[in-house]
């Protein structure tokens, strides 16, 4: 990575960095508009009256804003947590990425990559200190730079909107709240790869798999609870922040009963109930690294004279950060090292979704699967500018096939397909509790690298 790029990524985690810890300033923003708007002098002092009185919208924008202060200390928390390379700095340096030795504590993990995204992470040689790259020292110098720039505490609507959406990935991926989802898209793809590697052959050799976009890990913890070698990839740095803390923070930080936090707050609409509104949900609601200790004591208590069949070996668990195309590139050794790939809401994600789909098949090696679970809602649609024809930016690019267009094109690239598509319904990061919810068909199907 040049001089420049890194200058850049550092840049985009600081501006990550900075959105977690000043996130009750822009939520202050959130309450002073709320308030204004049941004031006399935006509604009258007759309605005015009715919101503070007897309809008790004062008094629920008390409880959202104690809600509001609670999501704080959870993001400040999880922000102290940065991973940070060795380096003098304010940041906690304790971090490291998602690997998990036996006892279910962090292990380091190496990757290489290069670069890629915008609000993401370009990706970096990692030390067992630091797997997004940086010293301690680099990101308090990018920090002040932008605290001059911005005004110390200020955050873009953009990182502001990053922030809430890790907070509803928090309740999907990490909080009992999530269970339904959970139960929609990453329990079929668990079952699907536990009948490709049935438990006799995880018990011989953990199969390897990747898990590209995988979000705040949960899935990816969840294959190591079933004797799966399980490499997460991921570009977001809210994204990595918030696996960081979860998979190897929440219990070393002394927060081992979780963190309430209050996903529903920042918005009014939807809720049937005032109360919903503010309602908490306890993360994380497995914790990973007790679990993999229990699931190895299990494996060490368990004798022949206690009969069936001996518990799985908990596997392994590492984190590779940047942009998938990246980090796998041919360039990465990467390629025929895998047993499967795994992909829930991902591939549309893709610039040019082909381009996903030929790295995956190169990853794998003959006669490994892909399993996939998720809708076509292409990441990068929106980006495209009409109006600056002849100089399209990267962003822009978004070629839109049709499932139909996938499937053939997966074929082209040499899978054969394993059963039927099946179109299964799925929310995501829905409040179960709201009187709103989108649901995709997404796509569930399994395709087999040829032996
Ligand atoms: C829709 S989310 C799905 C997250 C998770 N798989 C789940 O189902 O909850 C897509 C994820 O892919 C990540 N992502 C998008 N493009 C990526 C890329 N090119 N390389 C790595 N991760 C990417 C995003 O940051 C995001 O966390």
């Amino acid at each position: 990575m040049s001089d420049e790029d890194r200058v850049e990524e550092c840049r985009a985690l600081a501006s990550t960095v900075r959105s977690f810890r000043h996130y009750a300033t822009s939520a202050g923003h959130d309450l002073n508009a709320w308030r204004y708007d049941i004031s006399d002098e935006r509604v009258g002092a007759r309605h005015a009256a009715l919101f503070r009185g007897e309809l008790g919208q004062a008094a629920k924008l008390e409880k959202v804003e104690a809600a509001y202060r609670v999501n704080a200390r959870f993001l400040d928390e999880v922000a102290r947590y940065t991973p940070m390379m060795e380096g003098p700095s304010g940041q906690g340096a304790e971090g490291e990425d998602g690997s998990m030795d036996r006892d279910g504590h962090g292990d380091a993990k190496n990757e290489e990559h290069g670069d890629g995204c915008d609000e993401g992470c370009n990706g970096h040689s990692t030390t067992s200190q630091g797997i997004l790259g940086f010293t301690g020292a680099e990101l308090d110098s990018a920090i002040s730079e932008l605290d001059r720039l911005m005004g110390v505490a200020q955050v873009g609507p953009a990182e502001a909107e990053r922030v809430r959406c890790v907070l509803r990935s928090f309740a999907r991926e990490w909080s009992a709240d999530g269970v339904q989802e959970r139960a929609a898209c990453f329990a079929p793809v668990i079952d699907r790869l536990c009948e490709l590697f049935p438990a006799p052959e995880r018990r011989r050799r953990p199969p390897r798999v990747v898990v590209p976009g995988c979000g705040l890990a949960r899935m990816l913890a969840e294959l190591v609870l079933h004797g799966f070698d399980a490499q997460g990839n991921e570009f977001s740095f809210a994204m990595l922040l918030g696996s960081s803390w979860v998979l190897n923070g929440s219990a070393s930080r002394g927060v081992e009963q979780g963190m309430t936090i209050h996903p529903w707050c920042s918005s009014g609409s939807n809720h049937a109930r005032s109360m919903d509104m503010f309602r908490g949900v306890r993360v994380p609601d497995l914790h990973i690294g007790k679990a993999v200790e229990a699931a190895w004591k299990a494996v060490e208590d368990w004798g022949e004279g206690d009969g069936g069949e001996p518990p799985l070996r908990p596997g392994s668990m590492s984190m590779a950060a940047g942009d998938f195309l990246d980090v796998y590139s041919e360039a990465s050794g990467e390629e025929g090292q895998w047993d499967a790939v795994a992909t829930v809401f991902f591939i549309d994600t893709a610039h040019d979704v082909v381009a996903y789909l030929e790295r995956i098949f190169a990853l794998l090696r003959p006669g490994g699967a892909w399993v996939n679970f998720g809708p076509l809602l292409y990441h990068y649609s929106e980006n495209r500018v009409a109006g600056v024809a002849g100089h399209p930016s990267d962003d822009s690019l978004s070629v839109e096939l049709s499932l139909e267009q996938v499937l053939r094109a997966a074929e082209l690239a040499g899978f054969v397909r394993q059963g039927d598509v099946q179109m299964r319904p799925c929310p995501y990061t829905a409040n179960p509790k709201g009187m709103a919810r989108m649901l995709y068909t997404c796509a569930f199907f399994t395709m087999i690298k040829p032996a």
